[in-house]
């Protein structure tokens, strides 16, 4: 009986993790977990602008030690990450160099994100390709 009812459990938890797409993987980590938004979301009179969402401008840090602007992370090819590859985009998040290689200042957290799995992060990029391209 015991065992039956594991097997269920455990059935029920291949089906959810089988049908979820690497996109809805990626949006997942972005909008929740990972906090994507906390800095590369602009910051409206009522919050983060949803509607220019992860497209970057919000002032991170500005203090004596450094001032810090969250770029845009949409898939403009000009003002975004649009015209990046995979591994250049995993190489900022995990390793904190820019595309041209300059080190990205401390609060993009690649520290942190260095240890995200490949597949998950194959899952944020391709969901950060699915974003509508803003211009900022
Ligand atoms: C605590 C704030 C913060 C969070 C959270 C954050 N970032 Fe950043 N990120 C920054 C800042 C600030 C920069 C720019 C640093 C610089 O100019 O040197 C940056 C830079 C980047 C860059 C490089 C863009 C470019 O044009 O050079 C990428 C890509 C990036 N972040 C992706 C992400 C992703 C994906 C997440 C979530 C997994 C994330 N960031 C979470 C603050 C943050």
């Amino acid at each position: 009986m015991r065992g039956w009812i594991l097997g269920l459990l455990l059935a029920g938890l291949a089906t959810a993790a089988g049908a979820e797409t690497p996109v809805e993987r990626g949006r997942y980590l972005v909008e929740t977990i990972a906090g994507c938004g906390n800095c590369h979301t602009p910051m409206g009179p009522n919050g983060p602008d949803r509607a220019r969402n992860l497209a970057g401008g919000l002032v991170v840090v500005d203090d004596a030690t450094m001032r810090a602007v969250a770029p845009n992370i949409t898939p403009d090819p000009e003002t975004g990450i649009g015209a990046w590859s995979d591994a250049e985009i995993v190489r900022a998040i995990t390793q904190g160099a820019s595309r041209d290689g300059r080190p990205l200042l401390p609060p993009m957290g690649f520290s942190y994100y260095a240890g995200m799995t490949a597949e998950d992060l194959d899952a944020l990029v391709a969901y950060l390709r699915t974003l509508p391209p803003s211009d900022g």
